[in-house]
């Protein structure tokens, strides 16, 4: 096998109070990515559509990052040429740097036929994500990988859990960061009394998951002390949009992952209202892009 064609998911991380441990997977959107090996013992990345400045050089690019360190830990050297097929935008919150870093190393421990285990996959694919938030954070390239609801169970070593999910719909608000990455800004500090309110809120999220109960999970995600405080107060109308959807029907809204992306999961019925509601309450934020009626998703990175 000389080529494969992937799709890989767009992920929401952090899931409310999960900062760094919870994520999800979601049907739409998505990334194609096509890698071909090649003779030339040189890794080469493109970008088909536009490449919306991300940059193609192997040590700048999540791809490129998660594949030199594949080298590096298996002592390996192979000339491929990578293309990104681009549907998703980038620096939003939406996974897309874990996308890509997830799709190449799954395609690579396919077409080298190297029997990665998913823990080993992930523990290489987050690497790739130093090029983009500078630190290796496995909460998107775990949900990019596996799909559905994925939790690490521990970072040293790296191992993952993955939950199905029920078919949760959510409603997301693109909208672009301000600013390269935020977690520099974020306190750990927060204090007993919220500390174990997170910790309560995180146990209620997996609960809920096994309870296939949209209302419960909604609930349990409305609140994080660790990230939504210094990134929500940086989203123009963030709590004003937060607090009218929940008022229409969403069961539960936070920030997706680093931001600037707003996610509210909710009922099907309700997912047009609070569309509606997004897109008037951001309509006025030169970063806002659009907003995606999706939902969880089971799968994750596959061939296509
Ligand atoms: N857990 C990461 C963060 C996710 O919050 O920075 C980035 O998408």
């Amino acid at each position: 096998m000389k080529e494969i064609l992937l799709r890989a998911p767009a992920t929401s991380a952090n899931v409310g109070p999960g900062y760094d441990i919870f994520a999800m997977a979601l049907k739409e959107p998505y990334d194609d990515i096509h890698i071909k090996l090649n003779d030339t013992k040189k890794v080469t990345i493109e970008f088909v559509g536009s490449n919306q400045n991300i940059p193609c050089e192997i040590n700048d690019n999540t791809g490129g990052l998660a594949i030199m360190e594949l080298f590096r830990r298996y002592n390996i050297r192979q000339g491929m040429h990578v293309q990104i097929i681009k549907n998703m935008t980038s620096g939003c919150g939406m996974g897309t740097t874990g996308a890509t870093a997830s799709g190449c190393i799954y395609g690579l421990n396919k077409l080298l036929e190297m029997n990665l285990s998913n823990d080993e996959m992930i523990d290489l694919a987050r690497m790739g994500e130093v090029a983009s938030g500078g630190s290796p954070h496995a909460d998107n390239v775990a949900a990019a990988l596996l799909g559905g609801f994925t939790l690490i169970k521990s970072y040293k070593p790296l191992k993952v859990i993955k939950l199905n999910m029920p078919e949760f719909p959510v409603v997301l608000a693109v909208i672009k960061k301000g600013q390269r990455t935020t977690r520099g800004f974020i306190t750990y500090e927060i204090g007993e009394e919220k500390l174990k309110e997170q910790i309560a809120r995180c146990s209620t999220v997996i609960h809920a998951i096994h309870m296939n109960d949209v209302h419960m999970f909604g609930q349990a995600i409305i609140v994080d002390h660790i990230a939504e405080p210094v990134r929500g107060s940086a989203i123009p109308g963030y709590k004003e949009v937060k607090k009218e959807v929940l008022e229409h029907g969403a069961c539960g809204c936070n920030i997706s992952g680093g931001g600037s992306s707003i996610f509210a999961v909710c009922e099907k019925c309700d997912t047009s209202k609070i569309a509606e509601i997004m897109e008037r309450g951001f309509a006025k934020n030169p970063l806002f892009e659009k907003v995606i009626i999706t939902s969880t998703s089971n799968l994750g990175v596959r061939e296509l």
